[in-house]
Formats: structure tokens, C-alpha cells, sequence
């Protein structure tokens, strides 16, 4: 390497320096500015959009308990404002027979299923595309659909 690309390649390095150094600085002054003025509510950050737990009880209770209710009985605190209420996930199995049909609740989770004209419009949020769009690793995706629907079924009521 001759000498002037040497000097070239020290010149941006240190400029890189100098970059770091300020965006650090730049960093320790809006942390203090954030401990300066505790108390107000500056600094909030939105919700993550999807959460690092893959069990399917925190899944549903960050996903679904808003409308189904921790409980899956349908009394979640947004029920009240849905012109469709929430389905009681509880009673799936006794629905079907007593059988659990796992296949298409997840298919229904996924996928929405098929709109009810008598319904109006859909109120029920499709997840697949969610978790899928948010998630670089499809698998992953459908870990969490696969256990959020265990935990539907691990709720039945005989
Ligand atoms: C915004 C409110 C809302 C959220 C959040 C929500 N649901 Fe629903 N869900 C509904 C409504 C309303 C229905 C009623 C059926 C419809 O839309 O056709 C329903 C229906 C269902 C059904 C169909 C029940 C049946 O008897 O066929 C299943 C299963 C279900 N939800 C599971 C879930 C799961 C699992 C989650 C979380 C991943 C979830 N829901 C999140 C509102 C919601």
C-alpha cells in the first residue's frame, strides 16, 4: 500500500472516530436530558410488536386476552367496544363434539377463516401475516400460532 493511500485510509478512520465519539456524547446527553426532566412522560415507547416469549400463555394474553379475556371467556376490556363480540374460547370443544379442532383453529388464527356476512365485518385480527411479516424466521411464526392454539385448547371446558 503506498504512502497516500495509507494516509487516506488513517484519515477515515479517525473521521470514524470522531463520528462514534459524537453519537456517544450525543447518546449520555439525551439520557441525561430523560433523567433531568423525570417524572414527565417523555422518553414512552410504543409496545413492541411482537414479544420474545414464544409460550402460548404469553402469547395469548399479550395477543388476544384484550378482547377474549385472560380467561378466554370473551370479557376483555375492547370487548365492550366490538359490534361483534368475542367468541367464548372455552366452549370450542363442546362445540365441536368435544373435540378440539385444532387444525382449524389454527387455520383460523392464520388465516381469519371465512367472513360471516351475518357478522358484518370481521373484528377478528389475523395474526399469520403479523407474526410472519414482523418475524424473519417463518418457523418461528408458526411456533407461536402453533402454541397460542394449545393454550386455546389447553382452556376447554369439558
Ligand atoms: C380485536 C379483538 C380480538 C382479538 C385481539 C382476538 N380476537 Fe379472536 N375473535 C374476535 C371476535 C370478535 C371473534 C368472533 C368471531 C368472528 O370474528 O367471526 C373472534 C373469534 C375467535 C375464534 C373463533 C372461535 C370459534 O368458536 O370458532 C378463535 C379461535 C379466536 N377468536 C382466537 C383468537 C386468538 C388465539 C387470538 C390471539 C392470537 C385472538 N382470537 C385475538 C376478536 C378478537
Amino acid at each position: 500500500m503506498g504512502l497516500r493511500a495509507q494516509g487516506a485510509l488513517l484519515l477515515t478512520a479517525s473521521a470514524f472516530l470522531t463520528v462514534l465519539t459524537c453519537l456517544t456524547f450525543l447518546t449520555f446527553l439525551t439520557g441525561a436530558s430523560a433523567i433531568g426532566s423525570a417524572g414527565q412522560t417523555i422518553g414512552q415507547r410504543n409496545p413492541p410488536l411482537v414479544i420474545d416469549s414464544i409460550t402460548g400463555r404469553d402469547l395469548f394474553d399479550f395477543y388476544c386476552a384484550s378482547c377474549h379475556g385472560r380467561d378466554g371467556r370473551g370479557h376483555g376490556p375492547v370487548a365492550a367496544a366490538l359490534k361483534v363480540p368475542p367468541a367464548d374460547l372455552t366452549l370450542i370443544a363442546r362445540k365441536s363434539a368435544g373435540t378440539f379442532p385444532a387444525a382449524r383453529i389454527e387455520a383460523f388464527v392464520t388465516n381469519g377463516g371465512e367472513p360471516s356476512p351475518a357478522h358484518g365485518t370481521r373484528e377478528m385480527p389475523v395474526w399469520g401475516p403479523i407474526f410472519r411479516g414482523l418475524d424473519p424466521s417463518d418457523t418461528l411464526a408458526k411456533v407461536r400460532i402453533s402454541n397460542v392454539v394449545k393454550h386455546v385448547a389447553s382452556m376447554q371446558v369439558p
